[in-house]
């Protein structure tokens, strides 16, 4: 049967569906290499539907079209901000970007865990450093939001003055900064969540943007592995500053939702359904913390319309993600669009921004892997 002769849904659902099996079936750094060629060479089905009235929504002053994002990682030198804002991302974050380009860990350093619909990562931020990245950006623009997340140089003996330099160099061309300080994947790099450090760091990286011309709002991206004292002092910490939102989560050191599956002894950060309960968790017991007004970017094993508007209803104000894609294709996108539009619409709200924290205390005491989502 020639491909013409289907009808177009039926055509764009195999089409979708041979892609992602096919790139299933290769090495996983090698479909995400195979990918981004796609995506650059602008094989992207074109968003049909302008986004419905309801999906709009605003973040630290920022207008977004939707609140659904591409997670930091997927595209780490801005190669295809373009593309992923042609599929209908209301923003994407590229990155995490160091000042001098790095190799990142040996290869392989990419897992899937199959049954689980988790991956194991420790890249260990390989990027071609900040200087190609801010060219394709000031060359390229995009539909969606630009994000950028910044981090440090595994060598480096000063992190802190690495952020600095992030932000000096992209305060101009991001529609706002990602301060990664949650990579399980660069050591040492997770001791800036705490105490005197996160101090340290917060009032050079916030001192260095009140030096720009342009105010561009700054987002911390947190681990979902923090106790609750730790939460607390993260909170007391940023209460003073005038930091614009939070990220929550990272990637997770933890494997008991994985237990016994194949690759999950493997050393990184687990992402996807598996870090979907913890993340969802450390995400409202922040808002607990920080009380209504300070956004927040839910991220973490969203994977399905159900787990998106639960991130809203346990705090966030808008979202990201990266493993479902790989498991599901990026079709999910436009099925998790429509399903918020349908919660929006079903409870007789105006947007989105109305779904956000109903359901905060229930997500903070949750039992990790109680969900059922
Ligand atoms: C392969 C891979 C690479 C990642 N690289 C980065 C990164 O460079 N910087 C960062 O802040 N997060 C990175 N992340 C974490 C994601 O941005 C996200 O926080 C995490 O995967 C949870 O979302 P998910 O379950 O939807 O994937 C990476 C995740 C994956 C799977």
């Amino acid at each position: 049967m020639i491909l013409s002769s289907l009808s177009p849904f039926l055509r764009n659902s195999l089409v979708r569906n041979l892609t992602r099996d096919g790139l299933l079936a290769m090495e996983p750094e090698r479909a995400h290499q195979a990918t981004l060629m796609a995506l650059k060479l602008g094989l992207v089905p074109p968003r049909r539907y302008r986004d419905a009235p309801e999906l709009k929504t605003s973040l630290a002053g920022l207008e977004l079209t939707n609140p659904v994002g591409m997670a930091a990682g997927f595209d780490k030198n801005a190669e295809v901000h373009t593309a992923l804002g042609t599929i209908g991302f209301g923003l994407t974050e590229v990155g995490t970007l160091t000042p001098s380009a790095q190799d990142g860990n040996r290869k392989p350093r990419l897992f899937r865990l199959m049954g689980a619909r988790g991956i194991i990562n420790r890249m260990g931020f390989n990027n071609e450093g900040h200087v190609p990245a801010y060219e394709r950006l000031r060359l390229h623009g995009s539909a969606a939001m630009i994000g950028v997340n910044i981090g440090a140089n595994r060598g480096s003996e000063d992190f802190i003055a690495d952020y600095e330099l992030g932000v000096e160099r992209f305060a101009d061309i991001a529609d706002y900064l990602s301060i990664n300080i949650s990579s399980p994947n660069t050591p040492g790099l997770r001791g800036l969540q705490s105490g005197e450090l996160l101090n340290r760091l917060l009032s050079s990286v916030l001192g260095a943007r009140a030096r720009q011309k342009i105010r561009v709002p700054v987002f911390l991206k947190l681990a979902p592995d923090l106790d609750q004292n730790q939460m607390d002092e993260i909170a007391a910490t940023i209460s003073g500053t005038d930091l614009d939102g939070l990220i929550i989560s990272n990637t997770t050191l933890a494997r008991e939702t994985v237990a016994g599956f194949p690759g999950a002894d493997e050393a990184g950060g687990l992402s996807g359904m598996p870090l979907f309960d913890l993340s969802t968790r450390t995400l409202a017991r922040m808002r607990q913390r920080v009380g209504t007004d300070l956004p927040i970017i839910g991220v973490g094993g969203v994977h399905s319309a159900q787990s998106a508007l639960a991130k809203f209803e346990a705090g966030a104000n808008a979202i990201q993600l990266y493993t479902a894609f790989v498991f599901e294709g990026m079709g999910l996108l436009e099925e998790i669009k429509a399903g918020l539009v349908e919660a929006v619409r079903g409870k007789k709200h105006k947007t989105v921004a109305d779904l956000v924290g109903s359901r905060v205390d229930e997500w903070a005491s949750t039992s990790i892997l109680g969900s059922g989502l």
